[in-house]
């Protein structure tokens, strides 16, 4: 076992590697001597391929911390945006391979952590990898790592002072109500904890039309509250502005409490 943290990223390296081969075997069936039109066909499909691939092996590039590290640095903003004082207990909602959850007791050194993850077979990220990752960057004293799922947090309303998440509801497969999804996140929370969500919130597939969508947060119980499309924060590569991307991601700040 190395002694450097592992981050994974937010594209699925098997579904890389995946359109990688069939490209180089769409392309190889193109140039090799047999039937014409078989050929001609390989051709044809390899464009496309070719492309996604390209596509998708440009986004894990700006994702990656051999990259441009742009998930690092959409982990520190949402670090940034978050009007925590540090004391008490902070919850990150999908915390994937650790990656936001430890920055945050970087961060804030007299917080305690909890990172919940439904850690599905579809993901690279694990547990194991979560608790390694923590040990590594020396803060395994302060975060606990539990599987659970964001529909129905283990936890008793109120019990943190914090709560944050990035690119998680909108994956959650056991609540198609996001609403609810927000809810669960708020009951959890302090009655006047701070928060931060980020999310593929302006797409209408997921979350329906995006001003209903606030109006119902809104009825959450949360005040200080600001939504803020992330381009707007950071400036991102043309690649990630796609809708497919990060075009659709939004940053929810504030506060559990009634807006006076
Ligand atoms: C795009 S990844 C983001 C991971 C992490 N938040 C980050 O920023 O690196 C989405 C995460 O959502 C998690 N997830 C999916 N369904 C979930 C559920 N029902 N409850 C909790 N986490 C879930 C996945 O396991 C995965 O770790």
């Amino acid at each position: 076992m190395g002694s450097k943290p592992v981050y994974k990223t937010w594209i699925r390296k098997h579904k890389l590697i995946t359109f990688l081969a069939i490209s180089v075997c769409l392309i190889a069936a193109a140039f090799c001597p047999i039937n014409l039109y078989i050929r001609i066909l390989s051709g044809l499909f390899a464009l496309p391929f070719c492309y996604i691939s390209f596509i998708v092996s440009y986004t894990y590039y700006q994702f990656a911390t051999f990259g441009n590290n742009f998930q690092s640095i959409i982990h520190d903003l949402i670090l940034q945006k978050l009007k925590w004082d540090g004391e008490g207990k902070l919850l990150d909602i999908g915390t994937g391979s650790g990656s936001l959850t430890i920055k945050g007791a970087k961060a804030f050194p007299k917080g305690q952590f909890v990172g919940i993850d439904y850690w599905g077979s579809n993901w690279e990220y694990s547990q194991k990898l979560c608790a390694r990752n923590a040990e590594i960057e020396g803060v395994s004293d302060r975060i606990v790592f539990i599987k659970a799922s964001a529909s129905k947090l283990p936890f008793l309303d109120n019990a943190f002072q914090s709560v944050i998440s990035c690119l998680t509801f909108h994956e959650v497969k056991d609540e198609k109500n996001k609403i609810l999804l927000l809810k669960e996140a708020i009951r959890v929370l302090d009655s006047d904890g701070v928060f931060v969500f980020m999310d593929l919130f302006m797409d209408n597939k997921t979350y329906g039309n995006y001003s209903d969508f606030l109006t119902e947060v809104k009825k959450l119980g949360v005040s200080e509250f600001k939504a803020v499309k992330l381009s707007d924060l950071i400036k991102l590569p043309r690649v990630l502005q796609s809708k497919k991307a990060l075009g659709n991601a939004v940053l929810l700040i504030g506060r559990k409490g009634s807006a006076v």
